[in-house]
């Protein structure tokens, strides 16, 4: 796994700061802001005269490198573009610092310098942002690539203006998002539920979460009929990991619960060749899970917070579930099976039904759950639902600072008649048509009482494209609203 950036506060002077890079933002179509024009002074007049000749504008995520030939006691300066000042937010500034340090990224380690002051945002803002978009670059894709793969980019970063504090909180909000995105990257040979567990209990450990490992005969006992139904015919058992941060005394303020299929074939109902590959990644709610509780420890929030992870494959074989089945849930709900590839709902009935039961005041599931869902929204957006409309506003803003885009979808009754069975209470699937929705009905069922908002993150937890800030590949998703959502609800702004 990558090593983290060192994040330091500066004392010296930026432009006398000896290291290999100055990263030097610069606005589009604005004046340079204080290092960028005594830097242009330095370098008579080149900033200016690149502007002018749109070499370099200073659009967002724009990054020229040059070399600085003994005039700074930098060898290099990075410009970084920030876009039009009347659009820079965190995010903006966030996605312009990971796009500079992915430029430095395959480079030989380096240790940089920026400064606060080239920022127009307020000083504790900017460094959790520079921060968090700095150590989101490090994250690759290539682990199994067995050539040498040399220690590269951004080792240490010294930040003027900043405190510790602030650094350390951007970058535990990076490293967080780069556990959820280590853990979908993984294939499923080698990350089973077991091995999931593994994981999540080694970050537990290291963010001081308490954590209990549940197998399948501990889930018996808890009656998960359901998910011990959808790992039947898998060789490798199913796990449910219980995360837990007690900031606060008293029942849970907050339980997020978190899809995690280490592999989905779609069972009986198998899926098309081309549609299967990608399905290692069918875990990614319950790695965002995970990575948010591992952040929300290190952080220690002042909230108590349980963190669900049921883990399972999903496997066509002899014993296997089959379509038809009539499912009993741990809710005493009673499922028919349309089809085996509707599985995530399976596994979140029980582990709604568990949360409702460990008496969380709310509680938040977030699942690769539909391909209805990467149909209505492609990859630009999660679906979201609810049955409490601040919670599901709440999450709207928390992803929306966050740079995750999350859009309130309807939950009209009509739709959910549509999980009607003949012959049991629900079936799992309500048919072609508006299939995210009627996946979010099915959900609503398992959560009782307990107000309860739900993200379909099947097209945003891998980028389709890469970007200049990311990899095509695991986005993360649903990580930085987590974090924000506990810090909300921890500060009483919830
Ligand atoms: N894991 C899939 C959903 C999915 C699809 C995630 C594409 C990411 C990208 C889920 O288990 C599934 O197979 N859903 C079915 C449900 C249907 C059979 C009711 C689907 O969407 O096709
Ligand atoms: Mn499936
Ligand atoms: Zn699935």
């Amino acid at each position: 796994m990558q090593t983290p950036v060192t994040f330091t506060v500066n004392t010296t002077p930026l432009l006398e700061t000896s290291c290999d890079a100055l990263l030097i933002p610069v606005q589009q179509d604005a004046p340079l802001r204080p290092n960028a024009a005594a830097l242009d002074a330095a370098l008579d007049g080149l900033i200016g005269d690149m502007r002018e000749r749109r070499e370099f504008r200073g659009e967002p995520n724009q990054v020229a490198v040059m070399a600085t030939l003994g005039r700074l006691s930098a060898a290099r300066v990075v410009l970084l573009g920030l876009g039009k000042p009347a659009d820079l937010t965190p995010v903006v500034a966030a996605r312009a610092f990971a796009s500079a340090a992915r430029t430095l990224g395959k480079r030989a380690p380096t240790v940089c310098a920026t400064d606060l002051a080239d920022l127009a945002l307020e000083a504790s803002t900017a460094a959790v942002a520079i921060a968090e978009g700095v150590e989101l670059s490090r994250f690759a894709l290539d682990l199994y690539r067995t050539r040498e793969r040399p220690e590269s980019g951004i080792r240490e970063l010294l930040v003027s203006g900043a405190t510790e504090a602030a650094l350390r909180q951007g970058s535990i909000r990076g490293q967080a998002r780069n556990i959820a995105r280590n853990l979908v990257n993984e294939p499923g040979n080698v990350l089973d539920p077991p091995e999931l567990a593994r994981r999540a209990q080694s970050l537990a450990e290291e963010a001081g979460l308490e954590v209990e490992v549940l197998d399948e005969e501990a889930m018996q006992r808890l009656n998960m009929h359901a998910i011990l139904t959808v790992t039947r015919g898998a060789e490798t058992g199913a796990r449910f990991i219980l995360l837990r941060h007690r900031g606060a005394a008293g029942d849970p303020d907050l339980a997020l619960v978190g899809k995690a299929v280490t592999f989905d074939t779609g069972g009986i109902s198998l899926k098309p060749v081309t549609e299967m590959g990608k399905m290692k990644g069918d875990m990614a709610g319950g790695a965002a899970v995970v990575g948010a509780m591992w952040a929300i420890g290190q952080l220690k929030l002042a909230l108590h917070v349980i963190g669900l992870v049921p883990a399972a494959v999903n496997m066509p074989d002899g014993r296997a579930w089959m379509p038809g089945d009539v499912v009993n849930t741990r809710s005493g709900k009673t499922v028919e099976t349309v089809t085996t590839d509707a599985e995530g709902r399976m596994l979140l009935a029980d582990a709604l039904d568990y949360a409702r039961e460990l008496k969380a005041a709310r509680v938040v599931d977030i699942a690769t759950l539909t391909g209805a869902c990467v149909v209505a929204l492609g990859h630009v957006a999660s679906a979201l639902y609810g049955t409490d409309a601040d919670l599901v506003e709440l999450l709207r803003a928390c992803g929306e600072e966050t740079g995750e885009r999350h859009w309130p979808m309807p939950l009209f009754p009509e739709y959910g008649e549509l999980n009607r069975s003949e012959i049991a209470d629900l079936k799992n699937s309500g048919g072609r048509t508006a299939g995210s929705i009627t996946a979010a009905h099915f959900l609503r069922e398992f959560a009782g009482d307990t107000p309860w908002a739900h993200l379909d993150i099947a097209g945003t937890s891998q980028h389709d494209k890469g970007k200049p800030w990311a990899p095509a590949g695991p986005s993360g998703t649903g990580v930085g609203t987590f974090i924000r959502l506990a810090e909300m609800l921890a500060h009483g702004d919830g």
